[in-house]
């Protein structure tokens, strides 16, 4: 018996978080476990999961979100590989539910799978796209090489520089990440530190890139959650290959990227 018998939509949504997770493997974004997943599943709950017995101890998220008392989430599970994930989802993922507390979760669903070590900033985000009045409800941590590559580079660190450089590689850019890319600096993986860091960056920014570590995207679904990272790194290869072939690539002017704003009446703020 899996949760998802019966339930279409669900099941839906773990499909596309399947198919999602085949894709990082391919791109070679998923080394070993590396990335997690989570996906806000509460519009599926009906009462019967409020009373479903917790298949593992209560666990601490190490902060208190608010907006996520009673929310039920399905999670990458910590150690997991997405290329397994591709195949069995609800044996390398599991749905939890938020405790009343806010600050503690239980596994309900369909195995003792333990969620991903990078939980504090998935639900750190998940407590802001909710506070906020925000549809999305996937958030997607992933290892993009070019990206991971270009947080190696002191300059790309400072302001917006990465962000400019990356609008002004291809059009496609600034149109579909018109916040660019946040940077935080390097942090160690799994803390609240991280978690706060992340939030911070993403009021502001479509994607945010940890340094020398990956980046964290937020998305109307996880496949949303995939675009976003994909087009920023598509920009990074560009630039990668330009560089490759021996200069500093030109970029679009700032009036050619002017333009694309302007036409596109592109956001400058994150309409959550
Ligand atoms: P998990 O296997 O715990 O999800 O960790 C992978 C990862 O990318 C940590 O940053
Ligand atoms: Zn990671």
């Amino acid at each position: 018996m899996s949760i998802l018998d019966g339930r279409t939509g669900l099941k839906k949504v773990i499909d596309e978080v399947a198919e999602v997770t085949g894709y990082l493997w391919q791109k070679g974004w998923a080394e070993r476990n590396g990335g997690n997943i989570t996906v806000n599943v509460t519009e599926f709950a009906d009462e019967s999961w409020a009373t479903m017995p917790a298949i593992a101890p209560k666990k601490n998220i190490g902060m208190v979100l608010p907006n996520l008392k009673g929310k039920y989430f399905y999670a990458k599970g910590t150690g997991k590989r997405m290329r397994d994930l591709a195949r069995y989802p609800m044996q390398n993922g599991s749905i939890i539910r938020i405790c009343d507390d806010c600050a503690s979760y239980e596994i309900i669903a369909d195995e003792p799978v333990m969620p991903t070590s990078e939980l504090p900033s998935h639900l750190a985000l998940q407590d802001y796209l909710l506070g906020s009045g925000s549809t999305y409800k996937a958030t997607l941590h992933t290892h993009p090489i070019e990206l991971v590559a270009m947080s190696h580079i002191q300059r790309f660190l400072k302001g917006d520089e990465m962000t400019r450089v990356l609008w002004s590689m291809i059009p496609e850019t600034l149109a579909f990440a018109p916040l660019g890319i946040g940077i935080v600096p390097y942090g160690l993986p799994g803390s609240v530190e991280l978690a706060e860091a992340t939030l911070e960056q993403i009021k502001t920014h479509d994607v945010v890139l940890w340094e020398k570590h990956g980046t964290v995207a937020v998305g109307t679904d996880i496949m949303d959650a995939f675009d976003q990272t994909d087009v920023l790194c598509k920009a990074a290869n560009i630039y990668m290959c330009a560089k490759s072939m021996g200069s500093e690539p030109d970029g679009m002017t700032d009036e050619a990227m002017k333009e694309v704003q302007d036409v596109f009446n592109l956001p400058k703020t994150r309409p959550c």
